[in-house]
């Protein structure tokens, strides 16, 4: 039986920002169980480990209670088969996105019928969040402090210091 109450919320988290974190507390308002799923995306080539990502989007949602992390490297439509979820969550930040979001959720459909893909618009001051960005930012000294949590920062600091040596 299909799930109406649990959605999965997926991307790479490279690292999780306030930017996802606001789509998620806002997700766990309207549903009983949002899964955050951690893309392994190897084309990506993420900067941070899959096992680094998934430590830190849990760290940043532990006081939700309707949350979990998980990983996968599956089509995302097999995960959500897989959950027995019927919903995939995307965040809308610019128009920018929705040509990718719109494929994305496009192909999905055409895959699998059953599950549908909606979407939150980010709100006005993570509208312009990237994750690479805040990378970016952070690897020449730039206060990031307004876009990940403490947790992060520290680990984004400690990565950077690792890759520098
Ligand atoms: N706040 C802040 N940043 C946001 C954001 C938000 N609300 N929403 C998206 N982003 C940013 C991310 O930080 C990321 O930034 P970056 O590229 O600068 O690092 C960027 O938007 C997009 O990344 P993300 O949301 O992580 O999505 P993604 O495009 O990396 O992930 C998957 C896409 C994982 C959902 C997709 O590749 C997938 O489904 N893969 C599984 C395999 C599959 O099924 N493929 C077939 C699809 S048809």
């Amino acid at each position: 039986m299909m799930n109406k109450n649990k959605i999965i919320y997926p991307g790479t988290f490279d690292p999780i920002t306030y930017g996802h974190s606001n789509i998620i507390s806002r997700a766990a308002n309207l549903f009983d169980e949002v899964v955050v799923a951690v893309a392994e995306s190897s084309k990506k080539q993420p900067f941070f480990s899959l096992e680094q990502r998934i430590n830190l989007a849990q760290e940043v949602t532990k006081n939700i209670p309707q949350v979990s992390v998980i990983k996968f490297d599956c089509m995302l439509v097999d995960l959500a088969h897989q959950l027995n979820a019927k919903i995939i969550l995307r965040g809308l930040r610019a128009v920018s996105d929705f040509e990718y979001e719109v494929q994305l959720s496009g192909m999905n459909h055409q895959i699998a019928p059953d599950i549908e893909t909606i979407f939150i618009s980010a709100s006005q001051e993570h509208a312009f969040v990237s994750s690479s960005l805040v990378r970016e930012m952070a690897s020449i000294g730039g206060d990031v402090s307004q876009f990940i949590d403490p947790k992060v920062q520290i680990a984004l600091k400690q990565e950077l210091l690792k890759k520098k040596c």
